[in-house]
């Protein structure tokens, strides 16, 4: 899958790469009205990583619903919206709006975002408020839903835990670490907003003990995700327990990046002799 932010709405991609050969596309943060997102600078490079407040600057669902779903009813890839609110009624009421709408295969509930004042990361460091937005929009769709976790927190596995008793199909983790950068000339912080999320290879092994942590504590798949670059990285996730991989970072770097990943997890089955992926989750916890 690409990971929500970093591959826009997959229209932008469509007549660059066989985008249907991906197994999902999880598109931009989606809120009830459209947002222009954080003061710029809004992306900083660091060692290995890319810190971004970027503010969740998106269409708003309605736009979305009229504009990208009937591109994406005629696509074989499924297309999960990410959405985000700043109450629990506000991801109620994005799920009521987007249940039933062809081009939409699911939503990625989005609990984890570092970059807003209200909202976003405030509902997913701790487990009960982490379920309560699970049940609300459990209750909004009959479409299957994944939530994404935030690593800021102390509580990760109780997290995943309760969203996993509040109705969640799987969960998706992480989103990014929260972190700063300082310009030393000018004794200021480099982002608009003083912090942002730290994603890419930088974060990669932090994620991947939550993937390994949370895969052996619920029995909902795991999609991980978190500085993935290669099929080899893919590899590592799968092992720890994840049913199923996120692209994102690595696309700013590289378009190609999901597909990449892709091949290279094709390469090493074809190499190890494996027929079918299943035989290699959670082969770390065995
Ligand atoms: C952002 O738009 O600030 C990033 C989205 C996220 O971290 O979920």
């Amino acid at each position: 899958m690409t990971a929500a932010g970093t591959f826009g709405y997959g229209t932008e991609y469509s007549h660059l790469f066989d985008i249907q050969k991906l197994g999902a596309i999880v598109c931009k943060g989606t809120t009830l009205e459209p947002r222009d997102g954080n003061p710029q600078p809004r992306l900083v490079e660091t060692t290995s990583g890319l810190l971004n407040s970027i503010g969740l600057q998106n269409i708003g669902v309605k736009a979305l619903i009229k504009e990208k779903a009937p591109i994406w009813a005629n696509w074989r890839v499924p297309v999960m919206v990410n959405i985000a609110g700043e109450t629990v009624d506000d991801y109620a009421q994005l799920a009521k709006e987007l249940d039933g709408v062809a081009g939409i295969s699911g939503i990625e509930v989005n609990i984890s975002c570092p970059n807003v004042k209200a909202g976003g990361a405030e509902f997913g460091v701790n487990p009960e408020s982490a379920a309560r937005v699970t049940a609300a929009v459990k209750s909004a769709t009959s479409l299957p839903i994944l939530v994404k976790l935030t690593p800021n927190t102390g509580d990760i596995v109780g997290v995943a835990a309760t969203v996993a008793e509040a109705g969640a199909d799987a969960i998706s983790l992480i989103n990014t670490v929260k972190g700063m950068a300082i310009d030393i000339a000018t004794r200021r912080p480099l982002l608009g907003n003083r912090t942002g999320g730290l994603s890419g290879p930088a974060i990669k092994p932090i994620a991947l003990s939550m993937v390994y942590e949370v895969a052996s504590a619920v029995e909902l798949p795991v999609i991980g995700c978190g500085g993935i670059t290669t099929g080899n990285d893919a590899i590592e996730f799968i092992m720890a327990g994840a049913s199923a991989i996120q692209v994102g970072t690595a696309s700013f770097v590289n378009p190609r990046a999901p597909f990449d990943v892709l091949e290279g997890i094709e390469r090493f089955m074809q190499k190890e002799g494996i027929k079918d992926i299943a035989e290699l989750i959670g082969a770390a916890r065995r």
